[in-house]
């Protein structure tokens, strides 16, 4: 079986493609490098530079990469740069996800595994969020990706184009060979890591005056691996139908643990100013990951936020310049 996978040199899309490649798949990557890295494309995967604001060629490509699915991963994913420059995330989010499902549908692809996001329901009125919860998004970046998502039903719907939308609480972690860099980085654990490098002279904590246990906001991280293996669950439920599950541990760490944790794991002192608040930041995100767990067997194998930010530090201090030459 054959995937083209959207964003294939970002953090996410490329690890997702080297865990395919391990399964056996043949992968075409499509990206504009914008973003993401040409070095972070695993050497046996296709690459074709592309922009998916380009329709033409798009249906070409598409055409020509003779793949039986779509896995795609291509779009900005910043929350606070959402709150800044909203136009950029409704256009790379929903109008070019937009140009891709019309150049599916000319060419007669039918199958989409979609890099939701749990921003889509906003601040939850309980957590952990299930997927029928309601859908309210507080920043730009949850508001495009739940606009792709409503994109997905009426192509279902009238084209027969099938889709699972995974919606990813927070990505982190790292593999061997991959890892999470991004040009200007707003992540915690790689910011936090950055710290541990010598390359920041402390981390931030952005509000402490939350409603939460310890004030700071409370996040489910997941590790990329097990996000991945995700995906390669969600290709088989393709042939039954449509779904939309929410990825995450079921756990949440607050941005104060995941700063501790990181100084046990890194040995270094990291310390943290406190500053206030990060607009758009919902408190507690935390997800319930039963339904894909029952429908799909997901079991994520690395739940532990240590685990998560220990193969980060490993990478980061193989990688200390990410994938800059
Ligand atoms: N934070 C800090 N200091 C930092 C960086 C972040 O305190 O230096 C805080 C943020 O304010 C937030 C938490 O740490 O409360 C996590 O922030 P991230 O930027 O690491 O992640 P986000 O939760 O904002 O967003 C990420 C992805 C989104 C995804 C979301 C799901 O970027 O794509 O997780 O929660 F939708």
């Amino acid at each position: 079986m054959k995937l083209l996978v959207t964003g294939g040199a970002g953090y996410i899309g490329s690890i997702c493609a080297e865990e395919l490649l391990n399964a056996g798949f043949a992968v075409v990557v499509l990206d504009n490098l914008s973003e993401g890295h040409r070095a972070a494309v695993d050497q046996r995967a296709e690459f074709v530079k592309a922009d998916l604001a380009d329709r033409e060629s798009l249906a070409k490509i598409l055409a020509k990469s003779k793949a039986d699915a779509v896995m795609h991963f291509a779009g900005n994913a910043l929350v606070p740069e959402s709150m800044k420059n909203p136009a950029k995330y409704f256009r790379n989010n929903f109008v070019n996800g937009f140009n891709l499902l019309e150049a599916m549908r000319e060419v007669g692809m039918t199958k989409i595994i979609f890099s939701s996001t749990c921003a889509i329901f906003g601040t939850p009125e309980r957590v952990p969020i299930t997927e029928e919860m309601p859908k309210h998004p507080v920043n730009p970046y949850g508001e495009s990706k739940l606009m792709f998502e409503k994109l997905l039903r009426w192509y279902d719907e009238l084209h027969g184009i099938r889709s699972v939308s995974l919606r990813y609480f927070n990505a982190a972690g790292a593999t061997e060979q991959s890892g999470e860099h991004h040009v200007e980085e707003t992540h915690l654990i790689p910011r936090v890591l950055q710290v541990a490098l010598g390359q920041a002279s402390g981390a931030t904590i952005f509000g402490t005056d939350y409603p939460t246990p310890d004030g700071t906001c409370i996040r489910d991280y997941v590790h990329i691996v097990d996000l991945a293996q995700a995906h390669l669950l969600a290709l088989k439920k393709l042939d039954s139908g449509s779904a939309a599950y929410n990825l995450g541990n079921g756990d949440g760490y607050s941005v104060k643990q995941v700063i501790e944790a990181a100084r046990k794991i890194t040995g270094h002192k990291i310390p943290a100013e406190e500053k206030p608040r990060r607009a758009g930041d919902p408190p507690r995100l935390v997800g319930s990951s039963e339904k894909i767990r029952k429908e799909l067997g997901w079991k994520p194998k690395f739940s532990r936020i240590e685990e998560i930010v220990e193969s980060a530090w490993r990478w980061h201090q193989q990688h200390p310049q990410g994938y800059a030459r």
